[in-house]
């Protein structure tokens, strides 16, 4: 008797150029499990109905990506603690009794990807976020969660990176600004989660903003270096890195809310980066 295949799909919009089937086929073909990963362009005005008949016909987990990840938070019947703190879910996953689990591995997967795979480690350390919308929000509570020194949030609008750093200021050394306050300081780790790299624009950067040997993080991928990769490059970071590994490893911990065993994330990135156009 064969196993039954279950079914699951990553829903956003635009979806044609997601690597998230690719992941998830390469993930099951390294465990043993018998899954099928579909891609569904859904917007956010069907957003509600879709995943409901994705549910109601077997589904047993979805990914959101954007600009589906607070409707989605609000979809779950239930949520992880890290869910309800990055009020967003990119992972969506049927329990036993019906109920649909919401949660969010984005967080986790920059952490994996910044530790174990690149050996950065952030104590102590300090951190700017540029960005304060949904990604950045999903990524602070597991940076404070590492300790580090310092951790500003600076933001175009301002009042919005001032707001999101009093949410959390409870959880540790965090604040707020516009960009115009960075004047005379220094990181050691710089990570973009504006959605700037999306239209190739930088935020405004001053040059010696990055301290020496810093590191530059882009939570953005593409084939070749995003705008703000390049500026990592050009002003000396040690480390220039976009999102291709968080996102493989956002995927593999939902891999592993799914089916309860956990991937090997390294030659899935090694073959993916291969296969960059660079
Ligand atoms: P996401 O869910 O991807 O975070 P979002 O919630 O729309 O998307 O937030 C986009 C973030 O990118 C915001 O912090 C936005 O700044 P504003 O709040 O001032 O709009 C930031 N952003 C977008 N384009 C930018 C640019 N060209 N320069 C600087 N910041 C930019």
């Amino acid at each position: 008797m064969t196993s039954p295949t279950d079914c699951y799909a990553v829903f956003g919009k635009p979806i044609n150029h997601s690597k998230s089937p690719r992941i998830h086929q390469l993930f099951a073909g390294q465990t043993g499990q018998s899954i099928a990963y579909g891609a569904q362009e859904v917007s956010a005005e069907q957003f509600k109905n879709s995943a409901k008949a994705f549910f109601a016909n077997g589904g047993k987990g979805l990914n959101c990506t954007v600009p589906l990840k607070e409707l989605a938070w609000s979809f779950a019947d239930r949520r992880t603690e890290r869910a309800k703190l990055s009020k967003a879910v990119n992972t969506l996953a049927l329990q036993t009794d019906g109920a649909v689990l919401g949660d969010n591995t984005d967080g986790c997967g920059l952490i994996r990807d910044l530790i174990t795979n690149h050996a950065i480690s952030l104590t102590g350390t300090r951190i700017l976020i540029l960005g304060a919308g949904g990604a950045s929000r999903g990524i602070i509570a597991p940076i404070l969660e590492q300790s580090p020194g310092a951790l500003c949030i600076v933001n175009r609008t301002a009042e919005k990176a001032v707001n999101l750093a009093s949410e959390f200021g409870s959880m540790g050394p965090i604040t707020g600004c516009g960009f115009e306050s960075l004047k005379s300081l220094q990181f050691d780790l710089i990570i973009n989660a504006t959605s700037a790299s999306l239209s190739d624009q930088l935020p405004p950067l001053t040059e010696d903003l990055l301290a020496l040997n810093g590191i530059c993080y882009d939570l953005a991928y593409a084939n070749k270096p995003t705008t703000f990769v390049q500026w990592g490059m050009d002003n000396r970071a040690l480390k220039s890195l976009d999102g291709l590994g968080m996102l493989v490893e956002q995927a593999a911990e939902a891999f592993f809310i799914w089916r309860g065993i956990r991937p090997k994330t390294q030659a899935v990135i090694d073959l993916l980066n291969s296969e960059r156009c660079l």
